[in-house]
């Protein structure tokens, strides 16, 4: 396992539920405290991993066979956690990462079914005990996560979405017990956000865990 000294934090939650408007949120908390942060995401945050990520989304004509949606979500985050993430944190910043691995067992795991005893392996053979220090779960029903991101699409023009997003909403509930379960297995890992409230509430309760986070580690 690699020694370094910066935090890692990941941000969780279906599609919609609000992650990258919380994101910054965390981001501007942790630069007032003086700490230099990394914002990245996955899958992605290399060239390399990008590339990747593309693959991942793109609707093309090619059946993508689950296992290989599994494999590509890990070797993104192989390229990633050697050449971003783990560089950061030695030299001391904090990474804070929209998705980690345990998207991966919501939506491959939970989502699509794969065996949770095989991603286990994969993240063992790929992270080398490297985990987040600190994970936000944004937690909305199914329906307003939907709402929210088909909003956003429409005002922004990306058309009816990525190669998740299509999904049916019985996808979209699993992955959401998926997460649940995972927050109930680590409970000191894991700070779960009720995501379902206006903006500014879940804000307030945003700004309220990164900073009991940021005391904590001053301590
Ligand atoms: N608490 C909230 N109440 C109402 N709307 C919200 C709330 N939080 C975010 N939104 C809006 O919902 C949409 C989705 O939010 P955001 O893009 O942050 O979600 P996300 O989790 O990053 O989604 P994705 O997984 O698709 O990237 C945005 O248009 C955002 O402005
Ligand atoms: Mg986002």
């Amino acid at each position: 396992m690699p020694i370094y000294t910066g935090k890692f934090i990941t941000l969780e939650g279906g599609e919609g539920a609000g992650k990258s408007t919380q994101l910054a949120i965390i981001k501007s908390e942790i630069e007032q405290a003086g700490i230099e942060v990394v914002v990245t995401r996955e899958p992605g945050g290399t060239p390399r991993a990008e590339a990747i990520r593309q693959l991942l989304l793109s609707r093309d004509a090619e059946p993508m066979p689950e296992s290989c949606e599994l494999l590509l979500m890990f070797a993104a985050r192989s390229t990633h956690l050697h050449n971003l993430i783990l560089p950061a944190l030695k030299r001391g910043a904090w990474v804070l990462c929209d998705r980690f691995t345990d998207a991966s067992y919501a939506y491959q795991g939970y989502g699509r079914g794969l065996s949770l005893a095989q991603i286990e392996n994969l993240e063992r053979w790929v992270q080398d005990g490297v985990k987040p220090d600190l994970t936000l779960l944004l937690d909305v029903s199914v329906e307003i996560a939907m709402q929210r991101a088909r909003l956003r699409n429409q005002s922004q023009g990306l058309g009816e979405g990525d190669r998740f997003e299509i999904e049916q909403n019985a996808f979209f509930e699993r992955v959401r017990e998926g997460y649940l379960q995972r927050a109930q297995a680590e409970p000191n890992r894991f700070q779960i956000v009720n995501a379902g409230l206006d903006l500014d509430a879940v804000s307030t309760a945003t700004r309220q865990v990164i900073r009991d986070f940021i005391r904590k580690a001053n301590q």
